[in-house]
């Protein structure tokens, strides 16, 4: 009796386990759409015979890499080809391999599985594609009303970034807010600022076509040179009796920085001689730093909405006072803990220089 007590409190233990992990894989791919009538596939290149110029704007974005990218593919490897990461990285059912049923087993994690009959691997190979954010119920969701041999309907397209720029909490993971919470952030900036622009005006900038104005569908981000620089402000940096001093303003509609965790960022105050020769620097780092799985926050120093920090240098290892000025620097680092994934990446992605200001002399 105690035997079967203890069996099926085994049972609905690992019951109970399974549909935890299986909760926690959200977002689950998005169902096919139906092809719009007057177009033959779901391509991007269907698009792009029309629409040339934004297709190769898409071609160079990280987005319709994002099955290309050697870091995305060695990091996809290293966890088995986990289905769930497709979920946003190339999340059309089309776009799968295998359809997924639940979680079988937890721990090594066994998956109800079958083969796709309708996998599409050119489809999958678009990644985050046109029609991902664009083709609802057989129409080209627009952001006006326009003529077109497509049939097309009317939508607030920038709120398409919410599923994939957000990921849900999970009660598996003890994180204080989710692994991604950039979508999260963004709502608590326009709160806090009581600004109103959207992802997209930071991230599809106005651009000049032949065909006229539009939104740049190369989606710069975080290693964009024009975007990283209007990313801080940094105040003069000052000398207060015993320390040197300056103020850092997060200007981004998010957090500083945002996104996946592997990216950082820090402040380094580079002290100089009176010939304007380095002599000493002080690193403060300025990120979430987060382990697992299962995943638990180990630190955040990450800018919160519209925030202005001080941040400050005391070089105590110079007691002759040689140091006259500073120079502060703030630098973004991406793969910061991940030494096997910043191999896949060229030098100017690893690191980007996003503000810098010197004191008076
Ligand atoms: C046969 C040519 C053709 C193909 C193929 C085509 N389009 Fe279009 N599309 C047009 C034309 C013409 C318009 C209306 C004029 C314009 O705004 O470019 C239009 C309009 C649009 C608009 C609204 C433009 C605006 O100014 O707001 C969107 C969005 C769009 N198409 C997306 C797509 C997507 C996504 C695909 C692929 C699934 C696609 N189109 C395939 C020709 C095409
Ligand atoms: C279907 C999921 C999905 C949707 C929807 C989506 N994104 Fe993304 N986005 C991604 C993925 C995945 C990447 C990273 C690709 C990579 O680097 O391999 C990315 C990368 C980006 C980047 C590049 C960041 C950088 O540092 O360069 C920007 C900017 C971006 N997205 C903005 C947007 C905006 C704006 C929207 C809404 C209009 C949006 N995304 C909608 C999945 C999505
Ligand atoms: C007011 C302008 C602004 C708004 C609004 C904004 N961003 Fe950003 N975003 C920036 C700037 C500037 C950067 C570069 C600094 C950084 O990397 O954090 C950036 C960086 C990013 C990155 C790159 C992260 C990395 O380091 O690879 C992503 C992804 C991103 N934003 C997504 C979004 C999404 C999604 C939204 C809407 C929910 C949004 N942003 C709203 C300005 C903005
Ligand atoms: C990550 C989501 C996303 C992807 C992927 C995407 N678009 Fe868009 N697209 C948008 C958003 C958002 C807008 C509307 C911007 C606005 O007007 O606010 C837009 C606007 C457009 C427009 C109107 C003209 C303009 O530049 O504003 C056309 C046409 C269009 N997209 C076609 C395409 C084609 C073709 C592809 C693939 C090559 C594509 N889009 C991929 C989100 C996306
Ligand atoms: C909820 C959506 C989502 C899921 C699920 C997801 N990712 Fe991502 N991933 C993103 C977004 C969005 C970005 C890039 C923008 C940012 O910094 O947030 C990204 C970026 C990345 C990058 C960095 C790419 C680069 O160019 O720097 C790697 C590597 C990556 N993801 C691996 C994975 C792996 C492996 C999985 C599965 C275990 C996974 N992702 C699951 C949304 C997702």
């Amino acid at each position: 009796m105690i035997l079967f007590g203890c069996l099926m409190a085994s049972v609905g233990g690992v019951i109970f386990l399974n549909h935890l992990i299986w909760d926690s894989m959200r977002p689950r791919p998005i169902p096919t759409p139906q092809v719009p009538i007057g177009l033959s596939s779901l391509s991007a290149r269907e698009c792009g015979a029309c629409h040339q110029d934004i297709y190769s704007e898409w071609l160079e974005s990280r987005m319709g890499n994002s099955m290309q990218n050697a870091a995305f593919l060695m990091d996809w490897k290293a966890k088995g080809e986990l289905p769930y990461c497709l979920s946003c990285h190339a999340p059309l059912e089309a776009q799968q391999p295998e359809i997924l049923h639940g979680v079988v087993w937890p721990l090594p994690m066994v998956l109800s599985r079958d083969p796709n009959p309708l996998f599409d691997p050119d489809l999958r190979s678009e990644g985050v594609t046109c029609v991902v954010c664009h083709v609802r119920d057989g129409a080209v969701v627009t952001a006006k009303q326009v003529h077109a041999p497509h049939p097309t309907h009317v939508g607030a397209l920038g709120e398409v970034c919410a599923r994939c720029h957000q990921m849900p909490t999970s009660p598996l993971h003890p994180l204080r807010r989710p692994l991604i919470d950039t979508w999260g952030e963004h709502a608590n900036w326009k709160d806090k600022t009581g600004q109103s622009e959207d992802c997209v005006a930071c991230h599809m900038p106005r651009t000049e076509r032949n065909g006229g104005a539009g939104h740049s569908h190369r989606f710069p981000g975080g290693w964009d040179p024009v975007v990283v620089n209007a990313s801080v402000a940094l105040s003069v940096p000052t000398y207060e009796g015993d320390h040197w001093v300056v103020e850092l303003t997060n200007l981004t509609g998010h957090r500083f920085p945002t996104g996946e965790t592997t990216v950082s960022a820090e402040l380094r105050f580079v002290g100089l001689d009176e010939k304007g020769q380095p002599l000493a620097t002080e690193t403060t780092p300025i990120g979430r730093h987060v382990m697992g799985p299962p995943f638990i926050d180990i630190d955040d120093s990450s800018l919160l909405e519209g925030e202005t920090r001080a941040f400050r240098a005391q070089f105590s290892n110079d007691p002759q006072r040689r140091i006259r000025t500073v120079r502060v620097e703030v630098w973004k680092l991406r793969y910061f803990f991940e030494p096997e994934l910043r191999k896949t990446i060229a030098p100017q992605d690893a690191e980007a220089l996003v503000a810098t200001a010197e004191s008076k002399p």
